[in-house]
């Protein structure tokens, strides 16, 4: 039997290899890429692909455990990241930790993912402390929608692209075993990835990243509304379609 990656493994691979991610957040899904990733996560952008809402923002800690456990049945050798939706880990310490632990054991993930640069330090470093490993979240971060007001790209500006640089000493100084880097420029993530010491994980954020991650659904065709930089590789909305036609051709000449 395979052994599962851990987050230490996850860790290590810096400058080993590409690391490869992916989202899944159902069982049919997970199984299915399970063979190809490293790092499955378990992205709260499900409240936007899956269930069709305008933000990440109603996403509770119940539907990550469910969809969670799920995930984690279905494979064998990726490591699990269950993302911690908004809410669930801003107010404190305790809150943070109540939460995640309840999202380790409940779904039996490897660690949690949480969105935030040098403001979340004191939390990452509190719950690594406690056992809970962490993966960092920072440039565009879809929570902070209502801060910002557009899912463009950060960075672009002096000021943010030096914030952006310390918030990526702070999470690893903090003990997080990897950062997502989503939507900022490529010479940016580039800087940022020799900088630290820990995978860098790009979405949006060109090549020079330690690994990649795409939501899968925008990468098979299957979202209704992908962002721009996204590279399709399949479009499974299309066949679905074409098989309900197909189905529905037979069923009513069926009688
Ligand atoms: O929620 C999610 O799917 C994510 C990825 C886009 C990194 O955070």
């Amino acid at each position: 039997m395979q052994n599962r990656l851990t987050t230490n493994s996850i860790n290590k691979l810096k400058g080993q290899k590409q690391i490869v991610c992916l989202t899944a957040y159902t069982y049919p899904i997970a199984k299915i890429i399970d063979e190809y990733c490293d790092l499955i996560l378990v992205g709260d952008s499900l409240g936007m692909v899956l269930y069709g809402m305008d933000s990440t923002l109603s996403v509770t800690t119940d539907i990550m455990c469910e969809h969670g456990k799920a995930v984690v049945k279905a494979t064998k050798k990726s490591c699990i990241i269950v993302d911690m939706p908004f809410a669930s880990y801003q107010a404190s310490v305790n809150k943070a930790f109540t939460n995640a632990a309840r999202i380790l054991s409940l779904t039996g993930c490897q660690g949690v993912k949480l969105e935030g640069g040098e403001e979340m330090a004191l939390t990452i470093n509190y719950l690594t402390q406690r056992g809970i490993p962490v993966m960092a979240h920072i440039g565009l971060q879809p929570q902070s929608i209502n801060v910002y007001g557009s899912y463009g790209q950060r960075g672009q500006e002096k000021k943010e692209k030096q914030k952006l640089i310390n918030d990526a000493i702070a999470v690893t100084q903090a003990g997080a075993f990897a950062v997502v880097l989503e939507n900022i420029p490529e010479n940016l993530a580039k800087q940022i990835s020799k900088k630290i010491s820990i995978p860098t994980i790009g979405i949006g954020a060109g090549k020079e990243c330690d690994g990649q991650i795409l939501v899968t659904e925008d990468m098979i065709g299957l979202s209704h509304k992908a962002p721009k930089f996204i590279k399709k590789y399949a479009n499974v909305a299309e066949e679905i379609a074409l098989a309900a036609k197909n189905y529905a051709t037979d069923a009513a000449a069926a009688d």
